[in-house]
């Protein structure tokens, strides 16, 4: 199963941004990279990016995805984007359940699996990120906390969850320069991979990758942990020459 290292942008870029960072991404990605890359870019962007990601010949091999989809069929829902629309626009995934929507926009675990029902009926991958607070962290809460939050998924999706890719972002590590140490980032992976194991048959399919303060410095050793298979980038992804590191430092 190849690495996935995916960009999420968050609410960062403007079009003379976005055009500048692919084509510095071009420039530096020497071919086919060894892993699967994505890009999850704000809504308004999704038709530009996805177009400069076909008009460079070494990016054309990077999908595209969205950074949140709505839970409902299109209708009277002002303001949110159905994940027909995204697929239309030719996003191959989704994020859903990202801390900042759990934190800013009340998004609950039942929310965050029908994102991801939602997601999946439209032939997409739903990239479910699930993470501790510091403060469930201090108290000794973190399996607890992220098993919860994975369980609703698993719930909702039964055996489709083998469709499904798992972001472990500690929200504690997110934007602050602090990175879960590799040890400590593989001992939670090992338990959502149990907690899949135990889900479904086909667990092996299904990708847990590390979001969090993850750079093109610590990027390796992350990697090289054995229930690592990739990361979800922020900050590091908005700059190309870190982006394209981490990239590199990806094995298959
Ligand atoms: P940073 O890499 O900026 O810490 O963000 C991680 C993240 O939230 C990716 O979804």
């Amino acid at each position: 199963m190849k690495k996935l290292i995916a960009g999420n942008w968050k609410m960062n870029g403007s079009r003379a941004a976005n055009e500048a960072l692919l084509t510095a991404l071009a420039a530096g990605l020497p071919g086919e990279p060894a892993c699967e890359v994505a890009l999850c870019v704000p809504a308004p962007y999704l038709a530009q990016v996805h177009a400069l990601l076909a008009s460079h010949p070494s990016l054309s091999g990077i999908a595209l995805g969205g950074q949140d989809v709505s839970a409902h069929a299109p209708g009277a829902f002002t303001g949110e984007t159905s994940a027909a629309m995204l697929k239309d626009c030719g996003c191959q995934f989704a994020i859903v359940g990202h801390s900042e929507r759990r934190q800013h926009h009340g998004e609950t675990d039942a929310l965050v699996a029908d994102k991801a029902k939602a997601a999946l009926a439209a032939g997409m991958t739903p990239i479910v990120c699930v993470g501790e607070t510091l403060a469930e962290r201090q108290a000794g809460r973190t399996a607890e906390v992220v098993k919860r939050q994975l369980a609703a998924v698993i719930h909702a999706n039964g055996h489709c969850i083998s469709e499904i890719v798992v972001a472990y972002e500690p929200v504690w590590a997110i934007g602050t320069g602090q990175t879960a140490s590799p040890e400590e980032a593989q001992t939670v992976h090992a338990l959502l991979r149990a907690q899949l194991k135990a889900a479904t048959a086909r667990s092996d399919s299904v990708r847990i990758v590390y979001g969090g303060s993850m750079n093109a410095a610590n990027a390796a050793a992350l990697l090289a942990q054995p229930d690592i298979d990739g990361g979800l980038i922020g900050g590091a992804s908005l700059k190309a020459a870190d982006f394209v590191k981490i990239i590199a430092l990806a094995p298959v």
